[in-house]
């Protein structure tokens, strides 16, 4: 038995809609013979796979991030605008691929407006110069009579794009980045690029390149950069063939989020700064299996409780985390796989589509009373560095709950990461009553219901139920290997 105390009144801050954002980058599948395949019968007429567009409008992302990702550090946006056959092939860096340039700003900008999504543009910092930026910015956003808006104006698009958000830079901290630097270096170089961009368009929003959120690059970059910028950039990948690492890996994240906000915090007080960048968790993801070439992998179901928990802790997390971005949506590293002839869904795209359609306005107290996990650990945490031995004894459910802004309903989700026993969840409400029944929505591995679409993607399966509440109390069954969520009416 496992208790889930929620107090409705407690809030532990407003969820924004881009913590449920996407990236999709210029790598291996994800754009072309993925989310855009031209002359395909599953396609529109420009371009865009209609079946990718349902699976995806599904998640409702708030946000979507692109080209890159190591992509952009030698991607030159002037490549990718104008008449397509006339668009020049290049030699990509990142990961050794040709780039042909079919897809560029304004079908990013025209797949944002069909998703009804949030655009997010990152920067070139590596070949590309300031100059560059500042006339892609103006490309996008320009109102006046002025050379890029004109070329905007040429290839179809009349009104201003009014992309807000930009990062400055994509992980330049990283020997594998095209152009990387010093800590020092980012920050003379970024402050440069903050001050113009918001001369051209104060009202944009700049996100500094951070690292992994505790290290010394972020320590620098936030003390450079917190007055000039509106989020701070952290990056996490976690994943293990050890079951306990993978599914307890994303812990990690909080590590992460609690020293940037203590950076973020530290500068904010010494340099006096009234509104301190927010935490943009612009990748995560679990990632371990195919690192290179075309990043095709297959997840399974315990990767889905990991993702399941990442969710969750940014949901808890609400307060500071304003944006967050499942890297990637389609292919590489993602939920969405496509061949010629369909589109499908991995186990990871469940636990996303819940928390993305249940998530309600504000995030509040939740706690687990519970049996605690007690991992064996191996030697080695596997390809990433983080061990979470060190976090704390873990339950084996992980939650998150929130309310609507009336507080007249709650929603919650519950990971259970126990391999091989179901749990019995009491969710209690502090000073609230539950005011109907309660539904459940529950995914687990595999299941009759869904065929395998593609032989080697792995299925879920997701039960619909109902439970009755007694007052403030509702009981529930967690299979072992679960993701649940629960939704409900309140009262005071
Ligand atoms: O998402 C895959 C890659 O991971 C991105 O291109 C890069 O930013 C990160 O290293």
């Amino acid at each position: 038995m496992t208790r889930i105390a929620i107090d409705p009144g407690r809030v532990l801050g407003q969820i924004d809609r881009n913590v449920f954002g996407g990236f999709v980058e210029h790598l291996g599948r994800c754009i072309y013979g993925g989310l855009y395949e031209e002359g395909s019968p599953l396609s529109d007429d420009r371009g865009f796979r209609k079946d990718v567009l349902t699976l995806l409008r599904e998640l409702r992302m708030g946000v979507l991030r692109w080209p890159g990702g190591n992509f952009v550090s030698n991607y030159h946006w002037q490549d990718g605008i104008g008449p397509k056959d006339e668009r020049p092939s290049r030699p990509e860096l990142a990961w050794g691929g040709t780039e042909s340039n079919r897809f560029g700003t304004d079908e990013f900008l025209a797949y944002c407006a069909e998703l009804g999504t949030q655009p997010y543009i990152c920067l070139n910092m590596g070949t590309g110069t300031l100059e560059e930026a500042l006339a892609w910015l103006e490309y996008c956003n320009g109102e006046r009579d002025t050379y890029w808006a004109n070329a905007r104006r040429r290839h179809g698009q009349a009104e201003p794009y009014q992309v807000r958000l930009w990062a400055l830079g994509n992980e330049m901290y990283g020997e594998w980045q095209v152009g990387a630097m010093s800590a020092d270096e980012y920050v003379r170089e970024a402050t440069r690029w903050a001050r113009a961009l918001k001369f051209l368009d104060p009202g944009i929003q700049l996100v500094s390149c951070g690292k992994t959120g505790w290290n010394e690059w972020d320590r620098i970059v936030i003390e450079g950069m917190a007055h000039l910028v509106d989020y701070h950039s952290i990056h996490i990948y976690t994943g293990a063939e050890d079951y306990w690492t993978n599914v307890l890996q994303p812990h990690q994240a909080e590590r992460a989020i609690r020293s940037a906000i203590g950076h973020i915090q530290h500068t904010a007080y010494r340099r006096k700064i009234q509104h301190p960048p927010k935490i943009a968790y612009d990748e995560w993801n679990v990632w371990y299996r195919k690192m290179t070439v075309d990043l095709a992998e297959r997840y399974t179901f315990p990767d889905a409780l990991a993702v399941g928990t990442y969710l969750n802790i940014f949901i808890r997390n609400s307060g500071w985390v304003k944006m967050a971005n499942l890297a990637q949506m389609v292919n590489a590293i993602a939920p969405i796989v496509t061949t010629p002839e369909t589109a499908t869904v991995q186990p990871i795209y469940y636990p996303v589509l819940l928390h993305a359609q249940a998530a309600l306005h504000d995030a509040v107290d939740v706690h687990v009373y519970g049996s605690h996990l007690d991992p064996v650990w191996p030697d080695s945490p596997g390809r990433w560095p983080y061990k979470v031995v060190d976090l704390g004894s873990f339950t084996s459910i992980d939650a998150a709950a929130s309310v609507s802004a009336n507080r007249e309903r709650v929603a919650v989700t519950l990971v259970n990461r126990d391999p091989d026993n179901p749990d019995t969840a009491e969710i209690v409400l502090r000073d609230y009553a539950f005011a109907g029944p309660a539904e459940i929505r529950t995914v687990t591995a595999g299941g009759p219901a869904e065929p395998r679409v593609l032989p080697d993607v792995e299925t879920a399966h997701m039960e619909h139920g109902e439970e009755t509440p007694k007052g403030g109390t509702v009981v529930l069954t967690l299979p072992p290997q679960s993701f649940t969520l629960v939704e409900a009416a309140i009262q005071r």
